[in-house]
């Protein structure tokens, strides 16, 4: 899934992120604030938030990962894109009930609620409702049942490899996701069809 570049240095490359990170960008230079603070949560190896601060310089961009191992391909990737606005990475563990950042203009997470457990997906829906402000957005991209029914057999294949990887992750339903997104204060407001059929769906916090 992941290799080290060959330039030996400590950037890791997600071979998915080569095929997203130009359609999520489309859909998020016209819904991100342009000079806010966003927080991804999940930044993986760190590709996206080097890619994304560096086409969107007037946002200040907050990477974070839960995985530990991670950190260094983050930093390296922010060293590589020389980007000022991408800020080093920080430990996040969306089940910590206190995040290292207390308050952003927007949330992005990328490809992680379908390979965490559920409670995860709680925890980042009331994290993301923690440090948003009224209107705030909440960004989610990934794979997603709809009405309870895989979308392409390609997703019923990759839900059943993350069923055999772990028998708590799963391609989540989005009626299930919104629903809960709703305790949270965050009401869902538009979803974006996307290639390899994934979906951006997008939330908006209301008032509190
Ligand atoms: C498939 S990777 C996606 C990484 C990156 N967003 C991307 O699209 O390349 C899933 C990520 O979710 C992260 N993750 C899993 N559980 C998490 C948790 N409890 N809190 C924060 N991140 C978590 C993993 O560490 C991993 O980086």
């Amino acid at each position: 899934m992941m290799h080290p570049d060959p330039g030996s240095d400590q950037r890791l490359f997600m071979p998915a992120v080569a095929r997203n990170r130009e359609p999520i960008l489309a859909v998020l230079r016209d819904r991100l604030p342009p000079n806010g603070l966003v927080l991804e949560v999940a930044s993986g190896s760190g590709e996206h938030a080097a890619y994304f601060s560096k086409m969107m310089p007037s946002v200040r961009w907050q990477p974070t990962e839960q995985n530990p191992e991670m950190l260094p391909s983050i930093l390296a990737h922010r060293i590589s894109a020389a980007a000022p606005n991408m800020l080093p990475p920080l430990h996040l563990d969306v089940m910590s009930p206190t995040w290292p950042v207390e308050r952003a203009d927007a949330v992005v997470c990328i490809n992680m609620i379908h390979i965490a457990p559920w409670p995860a997906a709680d925890a980042l829906l009331a994290g993301a409702s923690r440090v948003l402000p009224t209107g705030g957005v909440l960004y989610l991209y990934g794979p997603y049942r709809i009405d309870g029914g895989h979308t392409a057999e390609s997703n019923r294949e990759f839900d059943g490899w993350l069923r055999r990887q772990n028998s708590a992750w799963g391609v989540r339903d989005l009626d299930e996701v919104a629903d809960l997104a709703a305790r949270h204060g965050l009401v869902l407001t538009q979803t974006i069809a996307m290639p390899a059929n994934n979906l951006s769906v997008i939330f908006h916090r209301t008032t509190a």
